[in-house]
C-alpha cells in the first residue's frame, strides 16, 4: 500500500493530508518523494529555528551515550542541565522547570501551576489564540473552540485585540473582581497572524496581573528560542514571567520536548499539592538535542539575531512591494512574519500555489499567511523564495 493510501486509511487527521510526502530536510530546503526540493518559509512552524541538518547539533546527539529510559522519579544528570540552562536564559526570575513532552503539555501544567498557587480558578486570555489542543488548552484559546466542544472549563474569559490601551482597560475590569488566576498569552501572538501587543498594553498587563495577585503566563511555545529578534518575545517587552511555556524550538526540531518553567514561589505551592507525571517528559534523547540545540543558539546568538533582524527587513520590504490582488497588512517582529487579507480565500490561494512552485508555508484562518523561515536563512535562498512568492500572488 502506497503512503498516501495507508495515511488515508489509518491515520487520523483533522484535515486530508497535503499530498506532499516529505523524505529529507537540509538547512532552508525540504525534499519531497518524487525528489523535488522546497524552500521552507514553515520552518515545522516555528521549530526548525536554526535550519535542519545542523552537523554540531547532530553529532552531539548521536555521540551521547545516554540511558534509554529514566523514571521521572530519579535523578537524571541531564534534566539537571537543562532545567539550570532554561533558568539561566529566561526573563526575570523563572527557575524550576516542570517537564513535558511537548507545547500543549506544557501550557496545561501552566494553567494546573496557576490554580494551585493562587487558589483560583479564573483564566483570562487573548481571543481567537491557540494554545494547544488539551481540554485546558482550548479553554484559553479561541472561543470558537466552544462551537466544537460545549464543556470546556467554565470562566475564561478573553480579551480581544488590538492589544492597547483599551484592551488594558478591558483587562483591569475582568482582574479587579479579585479572583483570575492567570493571564495566559502569546507575547507576539504568532496563532493571530503576528499579532504584536502595544508596549502600553504589556507594561499594564504586567504591573495589573500583579496589583491583583493574577499570574502572567507566557506562552513562547511558538515565539521562543529566538523567533521574534530576541531569546525570549517577553524580552521586548521587559516581561518578567511567573510562568513560561516553552516547546517546539527548544530542541530546533531534534527532539520532542517541552518545558514549562516558573519562579520559584509558584514551583513551591506546587510541592506536595500538585500532581503531575509525564512518563515521556524530558525523555533522554530528547532532553540531549535540548541541550545541544540552547548551547548552539546561546553560542550564536549575536550572528542570529543579526540574522533575524536583517531578514526581518529584507521580508517586510519584499512582500510590501508584491502587487497582491487584495489590500494586505505586513506584520514582523523578527521572522515572525503574518500578511493579513480583508479577503477570504486569498491567502489560501498563495499558499497553493506557492506550494506548487516549490516554497512552503502556510495559511491562517483563510485570510492570512504567516512565514516563519530559519533565523539563519540565507538572503540568496530568501530572495529565491520570495520571488516565487512574489509571482503567484498575482
Ligand atoms: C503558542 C502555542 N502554544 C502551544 C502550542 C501547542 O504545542 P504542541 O503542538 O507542541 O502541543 C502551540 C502549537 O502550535 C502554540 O503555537
Amino acid at each position: 500500500m502506497k503512503v498516501k493510501e495507508s495515511d488515508k486509511k489509518f491515520l487520523a487527521r483533522d484535515l486530508p493530508a497535503e499530498d506532499l510526502e516529505i523524505i529529507k530536510s537540509d538547512g532552508s530546503f525540504l525534499f519531497d518523494s518524487k525528489g523535488k526540493k522546497y524552500i521552507d518559509f514553515l520552518m515545522g512552524w516555528c521549530v526548525g529555528n536554526i535550519g535542519w541538518g545542523n552537523k554540531e547539533i547532530k553529532k552531539k546527539i548521536s555521540q551521547y551515550k545516554c540511558p534509554d529510559y529514566v523514571n521521572p522519579a530519579y535523578l537524571y544528570k541531564s534534566w539537571a542541565e537543562l532545567a539550570k540552562l532554561l533558568a539561566q536564559i529566561t526573563p526575570g526570575n523563572l527557575q524550576k522547570s516542570f517537564r513535558a513532552t511537548g507545547g500543549t503539555e506544557a501550557v496545561e501544567i501552566a494553567l494546573q501551576a496557576a490554580m494551585s498557587h493562587t487558589k483560583r480558578y479564573k483564566f483570562i486570555s487573548i481571543e481567537g489564540s491557540y494554545h494547544g489542543h488539551s481540554i485546558g488548552a482550548m479553554s484559553v484559546g479561541s472561543s470558537d473552540f466552544r462551537s466544537w466542544y460545549k464543556n470546556l472549563l467554565p470562566n475564561c474569559y478573553k480579551i480581544k485585540p488590538p492589544l492597547d490601551d483599551k484592551a488594558a482597560d478591558q483587562l483591569e475590569t475582568l482582574l479587579k473582581e479579585g479572583d483570575a488566576a492567570a493571564l495566559i498569552m502569546e507575547p507576539i501572538v504568532c496563532n493571530l497572524g503576528v499579532e504584536i501587543p502595544k508596549k502600553e498594553f504589556m507594561s499594564r498587563a504586567q504591573a495589573l496581573c500583579k496589583k491583583y495577585g493574577t499570574l502572567l503566563i507566557m506562552d513562547e511555545v511558538a515565539t521562543g528560542f529566538g523567533r521574534t529578534g530576541k531569546l525570549f518575545a517577553s524580552e521586548h517587552f521587559g516581561i518578567k514571567p511567573d510562568i513560561m511555556c516553552l516547546a517546539k524550538g527548544i530542541t530546533g526540531g531534534y527532539g520532542g520536548l517541552g518545558a514549562t518553567i516558573a519562579t520559584e514561589e509558584v514551583a513551591k505551592s506546587m510541592e506536595y499539592e500538585f500532581s503531575f507525571y509525564s512518563t515521556y517528559g524530558w525523555y533522554p534523547l530528547s532532553t540531549e538535542a535540548a541541550i545541544a540545540n540552547i548551547k548552539y543558539i546561546v553560542k550564536h546568538k549575536g550572528q542570529l539575531e543579526k540574522n533575524t533582524n536583517e531578514m526581518s527587513k529584507y521580508f517586510v520590504d519584499r512582500l510590501s512591494h508584491v502587487k497582491f490582488r487584495y489590500p494586505a497588512k505586513i506584520r514582523a517582529k523578527g521572522l515572525a512574519i503574518g500578511v493579513e487579507f480583508e479577503h477570504a480565500g486569498y491567502a489560501n490561494q498563495i499558499v497553493a500555489k506557492a506550494q506548487k512552485s516549490g516554497v512552503l508555508f502556510s495559511p491562517l484562518n483563510n485570510k492570512i499567511f504567516t512565514l516563519f523561515p530559519a533565523l539563519n536563512i540565507e538572503k540568496k535562498v530568501a530572495k529565491k523564495g520570495l520571488d516565487i512568492l512574489e509571482k503567484v500572488a498575482l
